[in-house]
Order: structure tokens, then C-alpha cells, then sequence
């Protein structure tokens, strides 16, 4: 399948390829395999994005967080909405599995949600919707009778910065049964530095919105209260590092137990749990 994306779209390769690489690892973190199929489906030169296999530790390990956050909230609202903001070709639904009692938006801008339909079979209680989270309009197909839990990962850089804050304060007006936000993001220097990166050059993509600590969101969101954050460093489990050869180990001890640390590296990214 010829795969034609540009620009903050054609980014969703890169995620793809990075749980693809962790899926066919002899040590998965993740072990996201539908991705793994999904790369050998499409047409695309991934190799110039340049996903090494610590990118793909790095990545399976925040899809993992982000998974056990969706979990737990399933498990507390049986009866709810899930929106996946940036859903890219993200197989989150999938490796869920959500109970009948969730109802499940994938939303995304329309050449990737015209993309997902083809890549991925309909599911009862999932509907794919093509549209900029930066336009409000989207939202009113949502219905807002249940609470909802909003799942943006890898999105948030790419709004700019007036885009997050409003689209946070949307979704808090719209779902009066309120719910929870969970999204990473990077810091303003990690977004102001961010161009050389090889996913940026050879997409032509921009990071616009840089969240130095996410206890500023509140002051921006009435409504929204932080619950818990996770340093980008800090997303392994103590175990994790004995599970990978040893290049990779090295390289993931060095994340945990040294630039988690380190004043200037320590605070370049978080994965954020929210509450309205
Ligand atoms: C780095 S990819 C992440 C995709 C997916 N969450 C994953 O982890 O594989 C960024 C995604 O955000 C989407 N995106 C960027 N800006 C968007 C916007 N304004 N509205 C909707 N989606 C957007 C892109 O199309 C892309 O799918």
C-alpha cells in the first residue's frame, strides 16, 4: 500500500516503525505486533527516518505507560469515551481491547484517518475520525454523556502553543461528566532545538509547543488538575534494562540512572496524567 504522507502526518511513520523494531526484537518491551505487520504492508522508505533500536526502546516503553494508564481507566469506567488524539497508525485499540461499554475515537488530521481505514478493519465501538485537533468542530460528534478519558501521544509538540492550551480548555468545557488527559511532552528547549532530528528533516514536521513543567497547565486550563507526571527518563520498569543485549542495556542505564539525574537532562520530556 503506497503511503504518500508530508509534513506532522508523515511523523506517524516513525512511531510505527519504532514499535515495529520493538516487536520483532528477540526482547519486545511493548511487543506491539500488529505494527510489525502493518511496516510490510506499506510502501514507504522507513529507513530514512532513521529509528535505531534504542528510538524503539524508548518509544515502547511510553506506549506501555500509555497503555497502563488507558487500562486502569477502563477498569474504573467500564461506560465511557475514549478519544485518541494523533492516533497516527497507533494500534492502541487493538493491544486494549476495549469492554462494549467504551466508545472508542481514533481522530486524526484526514489523509492519516482515510489512511487507518485502509490499514485497519472496523471494530464495533470504534469510529475514526479525519480532522485538525486544532479545529474545535470535530468535537461536537463526540457525544459528552459519559466521562471520557482524551489519550494524545506524540501529538502535543506538534500544536502550537496557543493550539494545546485551547484545545485543553475545549475538552474540558465539552464533557461536563469529566474525565482525564494523558499526553507527553517535551520541553521548550528540547522543542526549540529539536530541528536536526532526522524524523523533522526528512519530513519537513515542526515542534511548536514546549511544556517546561506540566504543573503550568492548570494555571492555563481551569478545571484540569495534574495527578501524575512521569520523567521521559524515567518510563522503565526496574526489571526492563535485564531483559535487553547488551548495547541496549548500557544505553537504557545510562537514561535511568544518569540523565534522569542530571539537572540540564532530567526535565526534557513528560508523560502527564490529568483530571477535570
Ligand atoms: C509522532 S506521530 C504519533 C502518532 C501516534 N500517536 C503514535 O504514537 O504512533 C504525530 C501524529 O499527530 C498527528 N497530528 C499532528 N497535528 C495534528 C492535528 N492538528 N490534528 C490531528 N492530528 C495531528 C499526526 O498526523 C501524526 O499522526
Amino acid at each position: 500500500m503506497k503511503v504518500s504522507l508530508t509534513g506532522t502526518a508523515e511523523t506517524l511513520l516513525a512511531t510505527l516503525c519504532a514499535r515495529a523494531v520493538d516487536a520483532r526484537s528477540p526482547h519486545p518491551l511493548l511487543g506491539d505486533t500488529s505494527a510489525a505487520e502493518v511496516v510490510e504492508r506499506l510502501d514507504y522508505d522507513f529507513a530514512k527516518l532513521r529509528v535505531t533500536p534504542a528510538t524503539a526502546v524508548g518509544i515502547a516503553l511510553r506506549a506501555r505507560l500509555f497503555d497502563r494508564w488507558v487500562r486502569a481507566f477502563l477498569a474504573d469506567h467500564p461506560e465511557s469515551t475514549v478519544l485518541h488524539l494523533g492516533c497516527g497508525l497507533d494500534s492502541r485499540v487493538l493491544r486494549i481491547a476495549p469492554g462494549p461499554g467504551v466508545r472508542w475515537f481514533d481522530v486524526d488530521q484526514p489523509e492519516v484517518a482515510e489512511l487507518r481505514a485502509r490499514v485497519y478493519p472496523e471494530r464495533a465501538g470504534h469510529r475514526v475520525l479525519g480532522a485538525s485537533v486544532a479545529d474545535e468542530d470535530w468535537l461536537a460528534l463526540v457525544p459528552a454523556d459519559r466521562p471520557v478519558l482524551v489519550v494524545a501521544e506524540g501529538l502535543a509538540m506538534y500544536l502550537g502553543e496557543e493550539e494545546g492550551p485551547a484545545l485543553l480548555r475545549a475538552l474540558v468545557r465539552r464533557f461536563p461528566l469529566g474525565g482525564q488527559v494523558v499526553f507527553d511532552s517535551y520541553s521548550r528547549a528540547v522543542v526549540r532545538m529539536s530541528g536536526p532530528l532526522p524524523v523533522l528533516r526528512e519530513t519537513g514536521a515542526r515542534m511548536r509547543w514546549g511544556v517546561d513543567d506540566p504543573r503550568e497547565l492548570p494555571d492555563l486550563v481551569p478545571g484540569l488538575r495534574l495527578v501524575e507526571s512521569v520523567k521521559a527518563y524515567e518510563t522503565a520498569d526496574p526489571g526492563d534494562h535485564r531483559r535487553l543485549p547488551l548495547g541496549l542495556r548500557l544505553r537504557l542505564l545510562l537514561d535511568t540512572r544518569v540523565l534522569a539525574r542530571l539537572p540540564v537532562t532530567r526535565r526534557v520530556g513528560h508523560i502527564s496524567r490529568f483530571a477535570f
